[in-house]
């Protein structure tokens, strides 16, 4: 007889079921992009630009090979520069911040919001200072930041701001998309993305013409024609196969954001009533796509050997917020400095969300974290 009380662990991504559904589709595009042989800058680059501005609701979309160059070229073509400072979130992945220290400029970190892990929008002021050149808020877990309060602030001191939307394909904020929040946006299409390449990519998307022909040329080693060169640039172009790849993928991604969404929402009325427990709070009139689901917990050291003892897989987003990383040392920010983002590094725990997580996985995570509540109780 089988023991049928081994289970198969339940994995936090896996992205071999989309791809089995996509297959065929894909195979037919990737095989378009061998026909043609123009495997840089190619029609399936220029078709998806065209395809991601307007799903966005955006005039200019500009292909990259990822997420950080996105970011760094998007500062570069706003004029962010040495002596320059940049505000941006201290509960974030690194990138972030990284592409702020390419530009020679300096990531002015804000504190997160203890509810929602967001920036918080309350203390962007108090981090203003005459070489604030970018307000650079970023959609954390596939929420859009405060931005209403966010863009008020800017306008008041003439500053743009610049989405990171890497972690928000699809994403609104009071009915807009993220892509159109701000001056600009960036997206990353880095695999396990809601909408992911098969490899890295990321794009550029603004309705600011200038801004999109900067990066245009930037991604290109400043150049529009052949050894011709207007600016000193990057090669931070999108591959061909992954453009061809993302335009199949693209117009699935409404419903797999829906299906991420139905998966919050039972894990939302599962486990309001557990001790312990606290789901991220999504920003007020932010419609979140979910790329995380993240929970805040009374003794995160319980949960995880639960999780561990019941194989479920989960992720820590982010253990170590950026201040507190050897990497930014130098900003000379030690623990203390922001103590929201420093409590959430501690307490969040990220359970496996993706859209096809079936409904009996979704079950099991839900039993588990009600057992790690009850152990959290007797402790
Ligand atoms: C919030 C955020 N910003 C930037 C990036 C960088 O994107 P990429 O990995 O495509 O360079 C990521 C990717 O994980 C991210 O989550």
């Amino acid at each position: 007889m089988p023991d049928t009380s081994i289970k198969k662990p339940v994995p936090f991504v896996d992205l071999s079921v989309q791809h089995a559904a996509l297959r065929q589709e894909i195979d037919r595009a990737i095989n378009d992009v061998f026909a043609q042989s123009s495997f840089v800058l190619g029609k399936a680059v220029s078709e998806f630009e065209e395809d991601f501005a307007s799903y966005c609701g955006a005039k200019y979309c500009v292909a990259l090979n990822s997420g950080t160059a996105a970011l760094h070229l998007a500062l570069l073509a706003m004029g962010v520069g040495p002596g320059d400072e940049v505000i941006t979130p201290a509960n974030s992945f690194i990138a972030t911040a990284e592409a702020i220290s390419f530009c020679g400029a300096v990531p002015r970190l804000v504190d997160a919001d203890i509810e929602t892990a967001n920036i918080d929008a309350g203390k962007i002021e108090a981090a203003i200072s005459e070489k604030t050149r970018v307000i650079l808020p970023v959609h954390l877990y596939g929420q859009p930041a405060r931005m209403d309060k966010i863009k008020s602030i800017a306008a008041d001191r003439g500053l743009p701001v610049l989405e990171d939307a890497c972690q928000a394909h699809g994403a609104r904020f009071k009915g807009k998309r993220a892509g159109v929040l701000g001056e600009a946006a960036c997206f990353s299409f880095y695999p396990g993305k809601n909408l992911g390449a098969a490899g890295d990519g990321g794009a550029f998307v603004t309705d600011n013409v200038d801004l999109a022909e900067t990066v245009r040329l930037l991604r290109n080693h400043g150049s529009s024609q052949k050894y011709h060169h207007l600016l000193i640039g990057h090669n931070f172009r999108l591959d061909s196969i992954q453009a061809a790849i993302l335009k199949v993928k693209l117009p699935h991604l409404d419903k797999w954001n829906e299906a991420r969404r139905q998966i919050a929402d039972f894990y939302n009325r599962r486990l309001q009533q557990l001790p312990g427990i606290k789901p991220i709070r999504v920003v007020d009139e932010a419609e979140s796509v979910f790329h995380l689901y993240v929970i805040r917990v009374d003794d995160r050291s319980v949960v995880e050997s639960v999780f561990k003892e019941l194989q479920i897989s989960y992720g820590i987003h982010y253990p170590i917020p950026i201040h507190l990383q050897p990497a930014y040392r130098e900003l000379g920010l030690g623990e203390g400095s922001f103590p929201n983002s420093e409590a959430l590094a501690k307490s969040i725990i990220s359970l496996p969300m993706y859209p096809e997580l079936s409904h009996a996985d979704q079950e099991r995570v839900v039993v588990a974290l009600s057992k790690a509540s009850d152990l959290m109780r007797e402790r």
